[in-house]
């Protein structure tokens, strides 16, 4: 079937079965690998990206449900305020071990970060709590999503 999806601002046209999960049209169709398999059943996190803003796992997420609806991946979330802020605080912090996870890492904090610019614990525990990481860089996240949040606060 025919689709048009709005991905990292551009608008590409598919052709694919409608079931097809986003994670493979991302990864397959347009060859943006950024964003990880690891389960395939919504439980790791790793294919993480933003359907309208919301942290989404892309690998339960049929392709003819998207319809008009932005989707942001890993590849262009630097271009966002939250985006730009995690990433940064994610280098100064040395979060990453092996790394498989972390795009799916950012893309929940990043959210997070864009919905609630002072998170609380319990609100970073609830938003992280479905990205999986086998290095257990969980310390480092948590650091990583507040040293984001003072930056957000110093700009007011
Ligand atoms: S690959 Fe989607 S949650 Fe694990
Ligand atoms: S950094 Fe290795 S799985 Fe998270």
């Amino acid at each position: 079937m025919a689709f048009t999806i709005k991905v990292n601002g551009n608008s590409h046209n598919l052709d694919v079965d409608g079931d097809t999960p986003l994670l493979w049209v991302l990864r397959d169709v347009l060859g943006m690998t950024g964003t990880k398999f690891g389960c395939g059943m919504a439980l790791c996190g790793a294919c993480t990206v933003h359907i309208n803003g919301v942290a989404t796992r892309s690998c339960q997420t049929p392709i003819d449900g998207i319809g008009k609806s932005e989707v942001t991946t890993i590849e262009a979330i630097g271009g966002t305020v939250a985006g730009a802020k995690i990433q940064k605080a994610w280098l100064d912090h040395e979060v990453a071990q092996c790394g498989y996870c972390q795009s799916g890492q950012i893309m929940s904090a990043s959210a997070l970060l864009a919905s609630k610019p002072k998170p609380t614990d319990a609100d970073i525990d609830e938003a992280m709590s479905g990205n999986i990481c086998r290095c257990g860089t969980y310390v480092r996240i948590r650091e990583a999503i507040k040293l984001a949040a003072q930056a957000s606060g110093k700009e007011g």
